[in-house]
């Protein structure tokens, strides 16, 4: 009787976890359009906003930066943001997996080549932060690096 209970509380135990797996796989599935936008590596320089990488004003306090990640660079290579604004990176990589991480915040992101990454900080104290790929993409990995000043 007791290997019956068991049985059926194994079997409802896999159950559930084929229910989870398949719950993850439809999420992700329905991931945000921005995480699942298809690009082409190799069209980045011709295909929007891409073509036209920089910082722009998309609202009273909002900016909007637009760059590109490749082996071993970012573009722009400098940004300059105001201090208190919410602002939205949009990037992509032209290459291979590069990482976007702004040093004393808490943005680490994955950017990866065929994909639109979108993170947004707001920077409140002024200063330089230091931006590093934190993903080893090459020879050149270790002086991929930008600086983001907030004033
Ligand atoms: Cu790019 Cu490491």
């Amino acid at each position: 009787r007791y290997e019956k209970i068991w049985l059926t509380l194994s079997f409802g135990v896999i159950l559930i976890f084929m229910l989870i797996i398949g719950v993850q796989a439809f999420a992700f599935e329905h991931a945000p359009p921005s995480h699942k936008e298809i690009i082409d590596p190799q069209k980045v320089d011709v295909t929007a906003p891409f073509d036209n990488p920089g910082v722009f004003q998309t609202g009273e306090n909002e900016y909007e930066v637009v760059m590109t990640l490749q082996a071993f660079g970012f573009t722009p290579h400098e940004v300059e943001v105001p201090a208190g604004a919410k602002v939205t990176f949009t990037l992509t990589s032209k290459d291979v997996i590069h990482g976007f991480q702004i040093a004393q915040t808490n943005v680490n992101a994955m950017v990866v080549p065929g994909h639109i990454q979108k993170v947004t900080q707001t920077f409140s104290k002024p200063g330089e932060y230091l931006v590093l790929c934190n993903e080893y993409c090459g020879i050149g990995h270790e002086m991929m690096a930008m600086t983001i000043t907030v004033k």
